[in-house]
């Protein structure tokens, strides 16, 4: 009753008619271990009918070809702390990453925020994500080969503190505690006008981390967070959910535009 951890081409995914959640159908034969469902017998499913129904453990699923992003981070096991959708989204927008861009992520975790950038570099971009924990590498290249996205990620077991970068990156992601101490790798790494965002869950770190890049030059430096709260169509009217996603971590984003003008920025 293995998971197997054969190459994957194209993945099925199921969606529970009871709760919407969607959960990857690894491309095995047999019984099969799918992340959060338990262990099922892949070839009762049948070939691939997207829009098919099938019972799996007494209740109903749909099955579809593929679950998109949300269908990949459904799957995620996950160990530390993860940048939800609420903050992946102004990421990936205010950063600007698209299909064939080049990423660097620092703190892969459990991969979460990893699934997302390879999502939208699309097959011919590429993602290198450092982490210097070896459980951490395990873990984001399991979630990776789940949810079929292991080719565009490159996974980095170290601290790139002190390595210097090509200048070929069109955007960088921190998801680490002290991430003023990565600028100089973050600088060598990007191409001039490339940003990076870090994302901190305290005040404190956003503190250090702005001041650190307005010594070193870095320009157009802002920091948000964004708050994400649903709406409840009820009998008798709409109104906001009670409960929202408040705070997770502050987003600081800020744009590297190269050796020269660094100079003249931390030089005024
Ligand atoms: C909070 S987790 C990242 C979660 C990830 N963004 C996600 O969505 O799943 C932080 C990770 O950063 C790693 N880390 C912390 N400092 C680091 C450093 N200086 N270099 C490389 N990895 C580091 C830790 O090992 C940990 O796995």
């Amino acid at each position: 009753l293995l998971f197997t951890m054969t190459p994957v081409k194209g993945i099925r995914t199921v969606v529970s008619l009871r709760d919407g959640r969607a959960y990857i159908i690894p491309l095995a034969e047999g019984h099969q271990k799918v992340q959060g469902l338990g262990v099922i017998d892949v070839d009762a499913l049948g070939p691939i009918e997207p829009g098919k129904v099938v019972e799996l453990c007494g209740e109903p699923f749909v099955v579809l070809q593929s679950g998109g992003l949300t269908g990949a981070l459904s799957s995620v096991e996950r160990r530390a702390q993860i940048i939800t959708l609420k903050d992946i989204g102004p990421i990936v927008a205010r950063l600007g990453v698209a299909p064939d861009s080049r990423v660097v992520e620092i703190g892969g975790g459990s991969g979460y925020l990893t699934i997302a950038l390879a999502h939208f570099v699309g097959e011919n971009g590429k993602v290198v994500t450092y982490d210097r924990e070896p459980k951490a590498i395990e873990l984001v290249r399991r979630n990776l080969h789940r949810a079929g996205y292991e080719s565009r990620v490159e996974l980095v077991e170290k601290d790139p503190k002190d390595i210097t970068g090509g200048a070929d990156i069109d955007a960088l992601v921190a998801d680490v505690p002290d991430p003023w101490e990565l600028l100089k790798f973050a600088e060598s790494s990007l191409k001039p006008g490339a940003w990076a965002v870090f994302y901190t869950p305290s005040m404190n770190q956003v503190e250090s981390v702005v001041r650190a890049l307005r010594k070193r030059g870095w320009h157009g430096t802002y920091t948000l967070e964004t708050l994400e709260r649903q709406m409840v169509v009820g009998e008798h009217g709409v109104r906001p959910s009670f409960e929202m996603l408040g705070h997770t971590g502050y987003l600081t984003f800020s744009r590297w535009l190269g050796n020269e003008a660094a100079e003249r920025a931390s030089s005024n």
